[in-house]
């Protein structure tokens, strides 16, 4: 049985810790999509991860970590985590495959990201600057692209730097006025990539289908949120790949017919990080309550977080498009203290009501949204492990959330802990 975690709002709902639990009956955690942008926290006893590239699966020491072909791969950034996972006694050696079809992010790429978003000012997407959006167009348009395949290659590597950087030296110091970068800087770190990366290089695609067909369990760990997928997303305030259960075939080379489980993962509320429409925004003392309560703060930048009321039009959208049929609804305990809670069931815009979430972020910075209010509770959740314990109030929520998606919602997070957690 293999089964996919996936974000189903604007990322950071609590993957990281939704896919630690379920990793421990996987033999394999696959990343497939996004880059060094993702931050997934995992909490194991008093040490606490904060994965960007690696597979949350790397902090379970028998567990096989995949990098697949759809994540794009800072290297600097990787090998810091894998000697900081190192370092707390989880070895790497011999369970970390690394795609040769990866593309690779360098320095110039986080450069660019950093520039580009200078430039556009207040229209700025608002990134996490880790490069990712100008890695993906190198992708895509091919020419002046790195995969890391030629990280193992030493006599093209150079050519094919030097004509990448004398292409972004030329674009840079027109567009940016920005000082040259220098090939030799970036080819004396693509060696050290080369000599520490090389074993965990391969073709994972193989791999993974090898695993299948000895009937292996793995779990496709998805990173950001369905909100944030460049195609289904509220572009332009996305991320640049397929970052919905829809870009787990492309980002892996697994057909979806392989897995059996399309496991969503919400909060109770909705948060968001950068710009874009976010229609059930708190930017007021009830959106601070949940940013003090919950700690909504980035986990790769830091940056305060957006907070809001539950968006079930848009989480609706995310189950439709990403086929998902359950669903994980992390920081539960996070709401308490609220007097009532607000869910939308519907928007209107222009006038005209709908149940169906628009793409279209013109369209979405006009909605007023039609909400369900129910009552909240006062008590603290984080004490028990079963639903029936749980206030009325609680049970309701949960219950009435479950009803408007209209998928069931089987756990629940009650704090950050792998104990923290109610099945259902
Ligand atoms: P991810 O990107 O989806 O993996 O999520 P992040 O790790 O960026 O952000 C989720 C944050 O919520 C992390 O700090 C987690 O430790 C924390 N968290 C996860 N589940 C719960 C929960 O049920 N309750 C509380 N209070 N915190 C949680
Ligand atoms: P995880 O996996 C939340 C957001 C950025 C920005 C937009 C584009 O931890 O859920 P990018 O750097 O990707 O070009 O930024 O996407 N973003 C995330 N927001 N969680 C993430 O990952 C995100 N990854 C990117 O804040 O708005
Ligand atoms: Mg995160």
């Amino acid at each position: 049985m293999n089964l996919c975690v996936v974000g189903l709002q604007w990322g950071d709902e609590g993957k990281g810790k939704v896919v630690d639990i379920l990793a421990e009956k996987a033999d394999i955690v696959c990343r497939y999509s996004g880059g060094a942008n993702a931050g997934h926290t995992v909490i194991v006893g008093d040490t606490k991860f904060a994965l960007h590239l690696m597979p949350s699966g790397a902090v379970r020491p028998q567990t096989i970590c995949v990098i697949a072909n759809g994540v794009v791969v800072d290297p600097a950034v990787l090998l810091e985590e894998m000697a900081d996972l190192e370092q707390k006694g989880l070895s790497l050696k011999g369970r970390l495959y690394i795609s040769h079809c990866a593309h690779v992010v360098l320095d110039y790429h986080k450069l660019e990201d950093r520039l580009r978003e200078e430039s556009l000012g207040a229209g700025k997407i608002g990134t996490t600057a880790r490069g990712i959006g100008p890695c993906y167009a190198d992708k895509a348009g091919r020419s002046y692209a790195l995969r890391m395949a030629d990280l193992l290659d030493i006599s093209v590597l150079k050519p094919k730097l030097q004509n990448i950087i004398d292409y972004k030296n030329k674009l840079f110091s027109t567009l940016y006025n920005t000082r040259l970068i220098q090939v030799d800087e970036i080819y004396q770190k693509c060696l050290d990539y080369n000599k520490k990366l090389s074993p965990y290089i391969c073709n994972t695609t193989e791999f993974l289908h090898g695993a299948i067909g000895q009937g292996k369990t793995i779990l496709f760990e998805g990173a950001q949120g369905s909100l944030l997928d460049i195609d289904h997303g509220t572009f332009p305030f996305v991320t640049s790949s397929s970052v919905s259960a829809l870009g787990l075939g492309s980002g892996c080379g697994v057909p979806p017919q392989k897995v059996q489980r399309f496991i969503g993962v919400v909060k109770a509320y909705t948060t968001r990080v950068g710009s874009g429409p976010f229609p059930t925004e708190q930017d007021n003392e009830i959106g601070w309550h949940i940013r003090d309560k919950g700690h909504e703060y980035g986990t790769t930048t830091g940056r305060p977080r957006r907070c809001g009321w539950f968006d079930a039009v848009a989480v609706r959208y995310s189950v439709a498009i990403g086929g998902i049929n359950e669903i994980a609804m992390m920081h539960l305990d996070t709401l308490a203290g609220l007097e009532e809670l607000k869910i939308c069931q519907t928007y209107e815009i222009d006038g005209r009501q709908t149940s169906f979430f628009t793409a279209d972020a013109g369209q979405l910075a006009k909605v007023n949204c039609v909400y369900q209010t129910v009552p909240g509770w006062k008590e603290e959740l984080d004490e028990t492990n079963r639903f029936d314990d749980l206030p009325a109030a609680a049970r309701n929520y949960v219950k009435t959330v479950e009803q408007i998606v209209g998928v069931p919602i089987k756990m629940i997070g009650i704090g950050p802990r792998r104990t923290q957690v109610i099945y259902r």
